[in-house]
């Protein structure tokens, strides 16, 4: 097994140049209303690439970061979710798979109020928005104010929670439930073989992959994978988008999405009190939501949260670091948090001794420190782990992993993922995500000394 003692990381990058060129990828990313993840292989808005990049992008531009968030919201349907793709009419159909003409949003989706005018997938992503919206607003409260931005976004991030609490709890049990491996965002993670196993792929001569185009396979899922993927979408369009509970083949509660809901929820009680309405239901949903969170997800023998498949009814035997990420979940049983920071440090994850988390237990029979979310380390969800880590108090662990994806960062040039041991990029580069957390990490390095860093709920602004 390779070891980070045996291949040295790439060579860092000076904090000025690393701004420069994360900045420039986000100029580069942005199309006048939103920014494309990727110009090559995510050529859309994505939503929870929207969120995290709104994160980044307010160090540059409060008013930008404001219509990133209102442009995907703009999209939301009348039954409150927020579609996983916003599509650009001028990006021709054959640049990205599944486009347009798949999803049909406008007809096959007019039952559950998608919108007529824009063309949106049918499925969902983690809601970070709350938080980002809570985050952009903090940045410049003036602009914020002149442009009525907290008022413009709560009713429709309400409603987005709404949806995910109310329809989307298929499982009876409190959580929001994803029946899709691309809506919790980690979409061939080891934790959906199983669950995926009982799905039948769509022929392989139906469709035509795009991302192939753009990546390298060995970096990409697999076309058997990708059949399973293409079956549930093209099943749930045609059912119209309706979540039933019982109805889907695929059906999971991920902990890394309710966690993010809990910590959304407390922005949104932040975003309420700030346009004059009641954080109390807030608070009070963020409550009932953790301690579902830890009674339905809570494994005590792995020391982390795991996968729910609602199908089956039990836990999935997968350790994946969606388990670890509640951890930016405030108030957690301190026997859960004590268990959860050790597995962070432990054999299966190893933060300490690698340079960045993995998305996978390396001692796990599917790791692949190559492949899309079965063992490279994103940074997304170790800039989650940075923020939860500094919430429970472990600011030297944090430090060190806020330094390491700083120089993962600009060594691989902003790359969508990166191998965990030697932090060599995977993927595509000038990623999105990357460039925007790696501007807002810059910009707390610069703030951590001089009192105004409140990590407090998770919300550090
Ligand atoms: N992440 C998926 C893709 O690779 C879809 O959201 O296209």
């Amino acid at each position: 097994m390779t070891s980070l003692l045996e291949t040295p990381v790439p060579a860092a990058v000076d904090h000025l140049t690393l701004r420069r060129g994360a900045a420039r990828v986000l100029l580069t990313n942005w199309t006048g209303s939103s920014t494309v993840p990727s110009r090559g292989l995510y050529p859309h808005q994505w939503s929870w690439d929207s969120a995290f990049i709104a994160i980044g992008l307010r160090h540059l531009s409060a008013r930008r970061a404001q219509r990133e968030l209102e442009s995907l919201l703009g999209a939301q349907w009348a039954d409150g979710r927020v579609p996983h793709i916003v599509f650009s009419p001028s990006v021709p159909l054959d640049a990205y798979f599944p486009s347009p003409d798949f999803w049909r949003s406008s007809t096959a989706g007019a039952p559950a109020g998608a919108p007529a005018g824009t063309e949106t997938s049918g499925i969902v992503q983690p809601p970070v928005h709350a938080l980002a919206a809570w985050l952009v607003h903090r940045a410049d409260p003036e602009t914020s104010r002149e442009r009525g931005f907290l008022p413009r976004v709560y009713e429709r991030l309400v409603a987005w929670h709404d949806y995910l609490t109310g329809p989307r709890d298929l499982g009876g049990g409190g959580l929001a439930a994803m029946v899709h491996p691309w809506e919790p965002g980690m979409d061939n993670s080891p934790c959906w073989d199983g669950p995926l196993g009982r799905v039948e792929p769509a022929a392989p001569g139906s469709y035509r992959r795009a991302d192939l185009d753009h990546g390298q396979a060995a970096e990409r899922p697999t076309d058997l994978d990708y059949g399973r993927y293409v079956r549930l979408a093209a099943d749930y369009r045609d059912s119209g988008y309706a979540d039933v509970p019982g109805g889907h083949a695929f059906a999971v509660e991920d902990p890394c999405v309710n966690a993010l809901l809990i910590v959304s929820e407390h922005a949104l009680a932040r975003i309420a009190a700030g346009t004059g309405a009641d954080p109390a239901p807030h608070e009070a949903r963020a409550a009932r939501l953790t301690a579902a969170l830890v009674e339905r997800l809570w494994s005590p023998a792995d020391g982390m949260f795991l996968c729910r498949d609602l199908v089956g009814g039990e836990l999935i035997p997968e350790r994946s670091v969606a388990g670890l990420v509640p951890l930016i979940v405030p108030g957690l049983p301190r026997d859960v948090v004590d268990a959860l920071l050790g597995t962070v440090a432990g054999p299966g994850f190893r933060l300490g001794e690698v340079p960045m988390a993995p998305s996978y237990d390396i001692d796990g029979h599917a790791f692949d420190p190559s492949r899309y979310w079965r063992g490279p380390a994103w940074f997304n969800t170790n800039w989650l782990l940075e923020r939860g880590l500094r919430g429970y108090g472990q600011d030297g662990t944090a430090d060190a992993l806020r330094a390491a994806m700083l120089d993962a960062a600009g060594a691989s040039s902003f790359a969508e993922y990166v191998d965990p041991f030697t932090a060599q990029a995977r993927g595509t580069r000038a990623f999105g995500w990357t460039a925007a957390l790696t501007l807002d990490l810059l910009a707390a390095s610069r703030t951590a000394d001089d009192g105004t860093t409140d990590t407090s709920m998770g919300v550090r602004t």
